[in-house]
């Protein structure tokens, strides 16, 4: 007897289902042992310059905690403790405490958030979110397979086409864009339990000017320190930029005073970060100190490269 094979319909949903399912579920991406230092550097892999700088911050402010949230596998935690030991810290990401992490560590947020700064460094472009398509003046939704396979689905409407109408106003037919308004509700649900405290969202943002200029969007894929096409199977991270404008002003809704919207260059120089060489006198005087200066030098000329990651957009809120 032969018998026919038989191929599953690919089911397709929205981005947001699909990357949701991809980053967080059972076996999803960030689930993963390795964590996301394996597969992307972030400024705090790239320098302990970013965490001195964020203690500086904390300090500057008066604050004695620090919550990260997003804390990947307690990498800026550790450099905090160094940094300054009578910080109080807890790191908050989807996976149990990972070995030797200093301070507390928790799968959700608390429900308050008192005198401490909050850290969301690439945190918010990780919130997954519906990715739309324009055919005829209108927004469409992109329904997306496990295997990459996409097909459109009807005009977008609801509080999505609201965010759209807003934000991002579709162009010509083709043009794609990703709907920011689910980062927007993971910033203000956030600055919504802040006491007292500090909240800083780092990330790569655009504004009104760069959206024009993108005309397919931002979504992208990583895996192994490689841009991939983004595939919602649990094998990349699935990212896409931040409308950081339309994040601080659902900060602003939600009670938060913004304390400033900067390039991070802008906020890392003001916090004593800058990729100033070191004298070539200290080479004969100390060459060791020389070398160490030189060494922070390069470090801070990464972290505040405007074509890099001192071109992050920087959200400072407090509430
Ligand atoms: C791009 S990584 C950044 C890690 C770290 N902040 C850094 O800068 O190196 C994003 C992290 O956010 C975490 N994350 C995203 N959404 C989360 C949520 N709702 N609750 C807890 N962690 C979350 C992910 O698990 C991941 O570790």
């Amino acid at each position: 007897m032969t018998r026919g094979t038989s191929v599953a319909p690919v089911r397709r949903t929205g981005w947001r289902e699909a990357t949701a399912r991809a980053l967080y579920g059972p076996g999803g991406f960030y689930r993963s042992p390795e964590g996301p230092a394996a597969h992307f550097r972030t400024s705090v892999h790239a320098s302990p310059l970013f965490g001195r700088a964020l203690a500086g911050l904390a300090r500057a402010h008066g604050l004695r905690g620090v919550v990260d949230v997003g804390a990947g596998r307690g990498e800026l935690l550790r450099v905090l403790a160094a940094a300054d030991p009578g910080l109080h810290l807890l790191g908050v990401d989807v996976v149990p405490r990972p070995a030797g992490v200093p301070g507390a560590w928790s799968d959700a947020l608390p429900e308050r958030l008192a005198g401490v700064l909050v850290v969301a460094n690439e945190w918010l472009d990780d919130v997954p979110c519906e990715v739309v398509e324009a055919r005829g003046g209108r927004w469409h939704l992109v329904l997306v397979g496990e295997d990459g396979t996409e097909e459109l689905a009807g005009p977008v409407g609801g509080a999505d086409a609201a965010w759209l109408a807003r934000w991002w106003p579709p162009g010509p037919d083709g043009g794609r864009a990703e709907v920011g308004r689910t980062r927007d509700e993971a910033w203000a649900d956030l600055v919504r339990r802040l006491d007292g405290s500090v909240a800083v969202a780092v990330d790569y943002a655009h504004g009104p000017a760069e959206r024009a200029a993108l005309p397919r969007g931002t979504l992208a894929g990583w895996r192994g320190g490689r841009q991939v096409p983004p595939v919602p199977d649990g094998s990349c991270d699935v990212t896409a930029h931040v409308a950081l404008d339309a994040v601080a002003a659902a900060g602003e809704a939600a009670g938060a005073r913004t304390l400033r919207r900067v390039t991070q260059r802008e906020a890392l120089r003001g916090l004593g970060v800058r990729g100033d060489r070191p004298e070539p006198g200290l080479a004969r005087t100390d060459p060791l100190a020389y070398v160490r200066a030189l060494a922070a030098a390069s470090e801070a000329a990464e972290l505040t490269d405007p074509a890099g990651l001192g071109g992050f957009g920087w959200l400072e809120q407090a509430r």
